[in-house]
């Protein structure tokens, strides 16, 4: 009887347990991240860094997983109404394609805009607060093989994805281009307003 006693407490603790242990939070990919993928494509159309009117600049020889041309251009734009710094890539395909040719009809090449937007110190601060989302060319949010939307925190935690490449960037930053949000450079920024101040 007693043993029987016994099983049962356990057996309702265990099932305590497991209904009390939360499940493992979606990184990327939820409603909230495509709602504000789309919020950011209708001000980076606005702000032409995307769509058929999009501001140009000279395309250039690119590397995989993003294409074999590329275009990249910043700048900082109102998304919901917070000004965000924001990163755009025009990928280019499909293999072969020649620079030139991407440069004389932009929209005929373009496979895909991967893009990141600095958020606020909190969001993600361990990876430098960026959010990440690609698209296709005219703005769909793509997913990846698994189903899931590519917008958020993507690759968080995870071997794949945007978040665990772009940490091996150099200047600690995440951006591989520049090193302009790199700590070093935001330290020598506010040293500069320091003197501006003297
Ligand atoms: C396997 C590595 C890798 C993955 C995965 C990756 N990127 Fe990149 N990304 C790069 C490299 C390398 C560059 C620099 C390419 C260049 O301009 O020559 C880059 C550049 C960029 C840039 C321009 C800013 C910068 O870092 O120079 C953006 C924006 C960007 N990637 C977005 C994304 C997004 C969004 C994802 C996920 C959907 C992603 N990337 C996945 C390697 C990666």
């Amino acid at each position: 009887m007693l043993n029987r006693l016994v099983a049962c407490l356990c057996a309702c603790a265990c099932l305590m347990l497991v209904s009390l242990t939360p499940a493992k939070a979606q990184m990327f990919g939820t409603g909230e991240d495509v709602k504000y993928a789309e919020q950011l494509w209708l001000s980076l159309n606005k702000y032409r860094l995307v769509g058929p009117n999009s501001l140009l600049t000279t395309p250039y020889e690119g590397i995989e997983p993003h294409g074999f041309v590329l275009e990249t251009i910043q700048d900082t734009i109102v998304v919901n109404g917070e000004h965000r710094v924001v990163i755009v890539k025009r990928n280019y395909g499909p293999e072969g394609v020649e620079v030139e040719a991407v440069a004389d009809d932009p929209m005929k090449y373009l496979a895909a805009h991967t893009v990141m937007v600095k958020f606020d110190k909190g969001y993600d601060t361990e990876n430098q607060d960026w959010y990440y989302v690609k698209y296709s060319p005219d703005g769909m949010v793509l997913k990846n093989p698994a189903g899931v939307s590519l917008a958020g925190r993507v690759g968080k935690n995870a071997d794949a994805g945007c978040i665990p490449c772009h940490a091996s960037a150099d200047g600690d930053d995440y951006i591989y281009n520049h090193n302009r949000f790199s700590m070093g450079a935001m330290m020598k920024d506010d040293m500069k307003k320091g003197d501006m101040m003297k």
